[in-house]
């Protein structure tokens, strides 16, 4: 199945709406609390929950506790990088340990952090992503379609039910879409049931926590008016006229290839939530990579890093329903992408808000001062 794709026009004529900055009666989470003056001394968390959205981080799997103190330090949300994903807690099917997973959320919830859930159907990556023998097992089953789906619904309930009410947000799906192109990506959950296993993940996690936001959570390459960004709000689209339990797009914003287009980024934002859809931008990183056009000129690496940052705080703050920002890693001295191929090459990348010393560096600052001023540069 191919998802019905919204007319590139719709993109580019939505109008990004500015923050609201109405002078309503003054209270501690106003435009007056003193987080949002100009030149205020107060962290990327204070700022972000006096600016009513979040600003999280991926905690990785064994952090120290000089890591864990820079995280509730400076961020109000928290991800696990992979200690939820099913290949993490279960590397082949129904055989589980939760322990990572179940430390992640002590560590979170004692440090009274938002918690996005992450993620409970992924296609990618087998004994990561999902257990490493689920394709063979559908491939050998006489029904691959009924044994996905009992596959599915048994992990969605463990998961969902093992951390119901204390998960805000789940990327109940990951990356539906092929990596590079704009059809549904032919993983081992759609050879199994074609396009019915999104529905049913969402259905399933619906029921079994009904408060929890559910999300669908991918990776739009860099040209954020593309083809792939496309077929993802017609994904969502369709998702939504099939009457699926669906809150909220991830827009994951790893920066590798270049950095995006302020305009580009704002109107994918604001047709998403022209929809009806809460939208975060789940897993930032900026890759030396995506700032090479700059560097060539001479610029310093940070302050590009720090404009590229900027470009994305500035697309979500534009758009009310835009909920929280998060970066995939909390400092620099912890890249997933510096051991991953093939931008293991240019490591170091030093990606992330917080140097190898876990102190706030210019994008830090640049992503506190636009959650201060609303998103004015
Ligand atoms: C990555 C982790 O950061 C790595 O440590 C792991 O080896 C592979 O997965 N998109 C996603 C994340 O949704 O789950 C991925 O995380 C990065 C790309």
């Amino acid at each position: 199945m191919l998802p019905t794709l919204i007319p590139a026009l719709l993109l580019a004529t939505l109008a990004c709406q500015p923050p609201s900055q109405d002078s309503g009666p003054v209270d501690d989470t106003g435009p007056s609390h003193p987080c949002l003056q100009a030149g205020a001394d107060c962290t990327l968390a204070e700022t972000a929950t006096a600016r009513g959205v979040h600003a999280g981080a991926a905690v990785p799997n064994g952090p120290s506790d000089e890591r864990l103190a820079a995280m509730t330090t400076h961020f109000d949300s928290a991800t696990a990088e992979n200690a939820m994903k099913w290949g993490a807690t279960c590397p082949t099917l129904g055989s589980c340990d939760y322990t990572q997973a179940d430390a992640f959320m002590d560590f979170a919830e004692g440090a009274r952090l938002r918690i996005r859930g992450h993620t409970l159907v992924w296609g990618q990556s087998p004994g990561h992503g999902h257990p490493g023998d689920l394709a063979t097992l559908a491939e050998q089953a006489d029904d691959p379609y009924t044994f996905m789906e009992q596959a599915i619904t048994d992990h969605v309930t463990a998961m969902v039910g093992r951390y119901r009410g204390r998960v805000e947000s789940w990327d109940v799906i990951n990356e539906p879409l092929a990596p590079f192109g704009s059809t549904l990506d032919e993983s081992v959950f759609y050879n199994a049931m074609g396009p019915d296993y999104l529905d049913l993940a969402l259905r399933v996690a619906h029921q079994v926590d009904p408060n929890a936001r559910l999300f669908v959570n991918e990776y739009v390459v860099s040209d954020y008016d593309g083809d792939k960004a496309l077929a993802f709000v017609g994904l969502l689209d369709e998702l939504m006229a099939r009457g699926a339990p669906i809150h909220g797009a991830g827009i994951q914003a790893h920066l590798y290839l270049e950095v995006p287009e302020l305009d580009a980024l704002t109107a994918l934002i604001a047709t998403i939530a022209a929809l009806g859809l809460d939208v975060e931008l789940t897993e930032m990183d900026v890759a030396k990579l995506a700032l090479q056009e700059q560097l060539d000129d001479g610029e310093d690496l940070f302050e590009a890093q720090a404009a590229a940052y900027g470009v994305l705080v500035q697309a979500c703050l534009a758009e009310p329903r835009c909920t929280g920002v998060t970066t995939w890693g909390i400092d620099d001295g912890d890249s997933w992408l510096d051991s991953m191929p093939p931008y293991d090459a240019m490591a170091p990348h030093l990606p992330l808000l917080l140097d190898t010393d876990l102190q706030p560096k210019p994008a830090y600052h640049t992503v506190r001062e636009l959650l201060a001023s609303g998103g004015e540069a």
